[in-house]
């Protein structure tokens, strides 16, 4: 097989750009591990910044995410006894919306589908060659078991964080955090109990309401990293969310309804360099992974294939080489962005540490809450920031 771009990976940097480059007059293949079912039903993440619905909309993605998607102009920071809202739009005038990242990679997979995409799904031992070549190939094996050779004039790793991507490449530097607590993640069938995301400190450990859509909820609890799953009844899971978030007689009250899935979430952070080894190109988690917090993955895989479809397209069809050579310096500048961000919410929202780290925590929360300045740098942050920073 022969194309202009071999891309690795289905998750939505894979096809979203994909979809890009076809706008732009390039075309390319797919390869993908997993099966098409499992790549539209994994449960990830659930906001998209500003800059990430834009381009979204910019391409003809827009449709169902604003029919269905929500547009929340802020968030609440709650610790005992005290609940805050955070108003972007007054702060910094945008809001995020809350979108399912299943529901994305639902569009992503039905527009390529109408274009005629070519995406192999349900392949094996994907090996990336020749790299620092103009001749770059991706070898594996098809879902019928045949052994196939991708040529191409471009690689991308579109691979994610497990991904063979990073075994073709030797010159790379790569910094890391993993730190000493976990998600435990629940999918409930059952309205949202706020309008707006709920990021709670606790003394027992963080949570977050999030939602999906007017009848599912998306909640998070802090646990431990080696935490037994099996340990966690609905009962127990409702509990500890209901007490971290702040549910008080009389007060705001916790909804519950039927748990639909539950699982548990490593937390860490990693950033990859360079994002381009001669005709490979990283983008997504392939390059760079942040923990939830920030809600940052997801917008950071949309924002990197955002600068890299025009680039290859300036690349391969006027054989200017500007927007490729710069890439990796381009990206990596949001991705550090997000980096800290994604930190600085962990770090400010997880119990870890002693009585001091906490003391210093409320007092973060506080000056975050109460004063503008505080508040915007959040608020900026999370709303998101421009393409191009
Ligand atoms: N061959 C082909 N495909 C592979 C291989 C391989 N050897 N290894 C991994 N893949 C596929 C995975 O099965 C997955 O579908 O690459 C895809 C990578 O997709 P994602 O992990 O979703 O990564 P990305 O598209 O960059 O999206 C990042 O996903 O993990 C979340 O928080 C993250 O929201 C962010 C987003
Ligand atoms: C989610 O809804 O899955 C979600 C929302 C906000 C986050 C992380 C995850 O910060």
């Amino acid at each position: 097989m022969r194309t202009q771009v071999a891309i690795v990976g289905a998750g939505p940097s894979g096809m979203l750009l994909s979809h890009l480059l076809e706008r732009e007059g390039v075309e390319s293949v797919v390869l993908e591990a997993r099966s098409e079912d499992y790549v539209a039903s994994r449960v990830r993440a659930g906001v998209l910044e500003s800059s990430s619905v834009d381009l979204l909309r910019q391409v003809g993605l827009g449709d169902r995410l604003e029919r269905e998607g929500l547009h929340h102009g802020g968030i609440v920071l709650a610790w005992p006894g005290e609940r805050h809202r955070v108003d972007f739009v007054d702060l910094v005038e945008r809001g995020v919306w809350v979108y399912g990242q299943t529901e994305l990679q639902k569009d992503l997979i039905q527009a390529r589908r109408a274009a005629g995409q070519q995406v192999e799904y349900e392949v094996s031992g994907t090996s990336i060659h020749d790299v620092h070549t103009d001749r770059p190939l991706v070898s594996f094996v098809d879902a019928a078991g045949v052994a196939q050779r991708l040529d191409a004039d471009v690689v991308v790793g579109c691979d994610g964080s497990h991904g063979p991507s990073p075994a073709a490449v030797t010159d790379r530097r790569t910094w890391g955090r993993t730190y000493p607590f976990a998600w435990l993640g629940v999918l409930a069938d059952v309205e949202p109990s706020t309008d707006e995301l709920i990021y709670a400190w606790h003394p027992e450990g963080f949570a977050l309401h999030s939602m999906r859509s007017e009848t599912v909820s998306r909640f998070y609890l802090q646990v431990s990293p080696d935490e037994d799953l099996a340990a966690w009844s609905d009962d127990r899971i409702w509990a500890a969310l209901a007490a971290r978030l702040g549910d008080e007689p009389g007060g705001w009250s916790l909804r519950t309804g039927p748990i639909r899935e539950k699982s548990i979430l490593p937390m860490r952070s990693h950033v990859t360099a360079p994002l381009r080894h001669g005709r490979l190109f990283l983008a997504g988690d392939a390059g760079h992974v942040v923990p939830p917090t920030g809600a940052k993955g997801l917008n950071l895989a949309i924002a990197d294939v955002g600068l890299l479809a025009p680039a290859l397209s300036a690349m391969l069809r006027r054989g200017d080489s500007g927007l490729a050579d710069t890439y990796s310096d381009r990206a990596l500048r949001r991705v550090w962005r997000c980096t800290q961000f994604s930190w600085w919410m962990t770090m400010m929202l997880h119990r870890h540490g002693d009585d001091f780290d906490a003391a210093l925590q409320l007092s973060q929360l506080r000056w975050v809450t109460a004063s503008r300045a505080g508040a915007q740098g959040l608020a900026e942050n999370y709303a998101g920031l421009p393409l191009e920073l």
